[in-house]
């Protein structure tokens, strides 16, 4: 599958134009504050994005990051931007092409932006160990629309857990289907091209990753994704496709399940581009200044990262109120206490 990925995207496609699907080609909205690190990247490149998300965490400033898959380089001359002098961005990508049109354009960035804060290397996503990169090395691993690609995913996952240092995360946008893909579609090349045919069953994502040490990745946020053409409809029959972004912290502490030990965070609104609220994932909006309880999982997700100063912590692990409601899991058994509990508060007063 590698050589079919290399054909599709060092020789057959151009531009974002040649896409097929609208499985490659973000249309989200790109923050207002992002606007004008996005005007100072070269237009040859913005041509070329194929990616399917924005990836872009919070608190990027003199952060080490790798992007994986990077093509062209939107997203590194994006970040570059971001973490700024005192931060550092490294780029693979295996195909020669793609790769190319990033170093042309690497000395017009560093000009633009006053500093040369990029590196950018050939390779394969699954053998990262290869690169001469140092273990436990970055703060933030990201990558967008590339995972699907992948033909052993496993071996990716591995690889950015090592790189990862401890409260780092994977914060990347991908491919997602709602049931696994058919033997039939699995070695279409346009559809994997079109990073369809090797995206990944939502359910076993999951799973790979709690394998890979993550055990609790967190969803950011997800679109379905259009599958117009009719000829692909037919083909595709009741598969449904999404794009969505994960982030994944290295945290060897977390827990499998979101456990209740009565604890609260309150965000201070310190981080530059986010006064109002801090987003954690889909179900975790922060707002400025008010308590916010949470599970166990997320208070280390905040308290062992680059997040920490800007949160106040309340609580801590000494007492456990078993399973944090709300976050997916529940009690399993019939809990006749807790039901004439509901019963009575349910109860009208009379
Ligand atoms: C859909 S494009 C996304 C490019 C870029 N992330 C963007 O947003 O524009 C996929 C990119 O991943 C690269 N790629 C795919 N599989 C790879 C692998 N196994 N190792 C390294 N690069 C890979 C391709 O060469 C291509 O540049």
């Amino acid at each position: 599958m590698h050589e079919v990925v290399k054909d599709y995207y060092g020789k057959q496609l151009k531009s974002t134009d040649d896409l097929k699907t609208s499985a490659c080609c973000d249309t989200s909205n790109v923050a207002d504050w992002l606007k004008p690190h996005l005007r100072k990247i070269h237009p040859d490149v913005l041509s070329r994005y194929y990616g399917c998300g924005l990836v872009c965490p919070q608190q990027l400033e003199g952060c080490r990051i790798l992007d994986l898959g990077c093509g062209t380089g939107r997203d590194i001359y994006l970040l570059a931007q971001l973490v700024g002098p005192t931060g550092s961005v490294v780029g693979v990508d295996m195909t020669s092409e793609q790769l190319d049109i990033a170093k042309k354009h690497q000395a017009f960035h560093s000009e633009a932006f006053g500093f040369d804060n990029v590196t950018l290397l050939q390779g394969y996503i699954e053998k990262l160990d290869e690169l001469g990169l140092e273990p436990a090395s970055f703060d933030i691993i990201i990558s967008n629309c590339v995972v699907n690609l992948s033909p052993d995913k496993n071996a990716v996952l591995e690889g950015v857990y090592g790189l990862l240092k401890e409260g780092g995360e994977f914060y990347f946008s991908d491919v997602y289907v709602n049931r696994r893909i058919p033997k039939s579609l699995q070695n279409d090349p346009i559809l994997y091209g079109e990073c369809l045919a090797g995206a990944l069953y939502w359910n076993d994502f999951l799973t790979l990753s709690k394998q890979a040490g993550f055990q609790d990745p967190r969803l950011v946020e997800d679109r379905p994704l259009a599958i117009t053409d009719p000829a692909l409809v037919n083909r595709l029959e009741r598969l449904r496709f999404f794009s969505a972004t994960y982030r994944l912290f290295k945290l060897g502490q977390l827990e499998t399940d979101c456990e209740d030990y009565g604890q609260a965070v309150i965000y201070k609104g310190s981080i530059r581009e986010c006064p109002t609220y801090f987003n954690l994932d889909k179900h975790h909006r922060i707002e400025t200044g008010r308590i916010f309880p949470v599970c166990g999982n997320t208070w280390r997700m905040l308290q062992h990262t680059r997040f920490s100063k800007h949160f106040e912590f309340i609580g801590n692990f000494d007492h456990h109120y078993g399973i944090f409601e709300g976050c997916g899991s529940t009690l399993p058994f019939n809990d006749e206490q807790k039901n004439t509990a509901m019963t009575m508060r349910d109860s009208p007063c009379c």
